[in-house]
This record gives C-alpha cells, structure tokens and sequence, in this order.
C-alpha cells in the first residue's frame, strides 16, 4: 500500500518536471546553431488599448501588425529604444503621455497623427502615400484618413 502511493507520487512529479521544461524550452526554441545571449519577445499583430485618462472617441480601436511593417526599423518607431532593453510602449512615463491635450508633442495622440513626423502612422502613410503616387501605386487605404483605413467602423 504504502509502495504504491511513493510510486504514485513519482509518477506525479517526474510529470510535473516534464511539463515545466517541455514549458520552458517553448518560450526560447532557437536552432542548434545559435547560441542566444538575450531574447526579445513581440506582438505580431495587436490591438491598441488606450490609456485609461485618454479623451474619448467614438472610433473603435485600432489594430496594428508588425508583420506588415517588417520592412521597416524598429527604432523608427521605438525611437527611444537602445536596442538591448525591453521595448516600451508610446505611453510609457515621460514620453506620449500626454493623454488630454492634442496638439502637444508629447500627446498619445500626436504619437499616432502627427502629419509633419515621418514616425507617426498618419505622417509615414501619408509620405508613403506621396511615393506611391509618383510611382502609379495604389494608395494605401490608411491616409488620408478620410476613408477610415484605420479607424474601421464598427457594423
Ligand atoms: C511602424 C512602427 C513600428 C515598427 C517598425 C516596430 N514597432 Fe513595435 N510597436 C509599434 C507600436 C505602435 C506598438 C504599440 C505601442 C503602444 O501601444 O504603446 C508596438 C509595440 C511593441 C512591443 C510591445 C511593447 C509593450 O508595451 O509591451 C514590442 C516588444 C515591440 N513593439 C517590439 C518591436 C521590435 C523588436 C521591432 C522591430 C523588429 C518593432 N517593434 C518594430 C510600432 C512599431
Ligand atoms: C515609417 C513608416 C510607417 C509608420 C510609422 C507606420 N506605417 Fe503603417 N504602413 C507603412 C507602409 C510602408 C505600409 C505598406 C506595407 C506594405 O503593404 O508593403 C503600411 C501599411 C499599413 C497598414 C495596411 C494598409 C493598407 O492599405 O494595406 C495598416 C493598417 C497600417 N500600416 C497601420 C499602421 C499604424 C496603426 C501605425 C502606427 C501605430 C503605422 N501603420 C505606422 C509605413 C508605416
């Protein structure tokens, strides 16, 4: 009887520490010909969560993917990023947190509309938009803004 609960409890955690490496070499699988110093983990595609204090909008949220800008720096965008921390967001303190007033450089909002910033979405798109038209290519369907490329409307 007692045998048979020491086994059990063998069987128990012998599965457990099977779980938790099988668990962990998940979340670092390089292959064998990289020896990784320090890894960087991302969002592939995401939704924006405003900041709680920021002005209202009726506008949905907006998605943004990665994958469709990997053309692209990152520290275009994370441009205060020394490319070895964590990357922070645009509304980390002491950058676009600036929740209320709009027009301000230091705006959440600005960090996303600023028309003169080749780094704001709206500026790069807009540029991108000028390029594409000197080349005879179809504008991209995010600026102006106009046709709500960005802010999808809700059905
Ligand atoms: C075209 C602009 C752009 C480029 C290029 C870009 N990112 Fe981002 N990234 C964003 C935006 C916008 C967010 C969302 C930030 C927010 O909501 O405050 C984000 C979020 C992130 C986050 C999550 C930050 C958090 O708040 O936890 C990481 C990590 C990240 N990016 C890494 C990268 C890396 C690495 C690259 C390059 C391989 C890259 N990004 C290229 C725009 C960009
Ligand atoms: C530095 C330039 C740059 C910045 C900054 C930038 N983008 Fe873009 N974006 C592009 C380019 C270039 C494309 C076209 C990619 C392609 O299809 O080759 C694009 C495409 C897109 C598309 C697809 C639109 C379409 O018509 O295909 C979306 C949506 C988008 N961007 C959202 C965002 C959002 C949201 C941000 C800001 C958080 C952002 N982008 C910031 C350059 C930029």
């Amino acid at each position: 009887m007692r045998s048979k609960v020491m086994l059990s409890t063998l069987v128990v955690l012998v599965f457990t520490l099977a779980m938790a490496t099988a668990a962990f070499s998940e979340g670092g699988k390089f292959s064998e010909i990289v020896d990784a110093k320090s890894t960087l983990c991302y969002p592939l595609e995401l939704t924006f969560k405003r900041p709680s204090g920021v002005l209202t909008t009726s506008f949905v949220p907006v998605k943004f993917s990665h994958g469709q800008h990997a053309n692209i720096a990152c520290t275009t965008c994370h441009h205060m990023w020394d490319g070895k921390g964590p990357v922070e967001g645009c509304a980390t303190a002491g950058c676009h947190d600036n929740l209320k007033e709009r027009q301000e450089a230091t705006s959440y909002f600005r960090a996303f509309h600023d028309k003169n910033s080749e780094t704001s979405c709206l500026g790069c798109h807009m540029k991108t938009n000028i390029v594409r038209k000197e080349k005879g290519q179809k504008p991209l369907s995010v600026a102006p803004c106009s046709n709500n490329g960005c802010h999808v409307a809700q059905k």
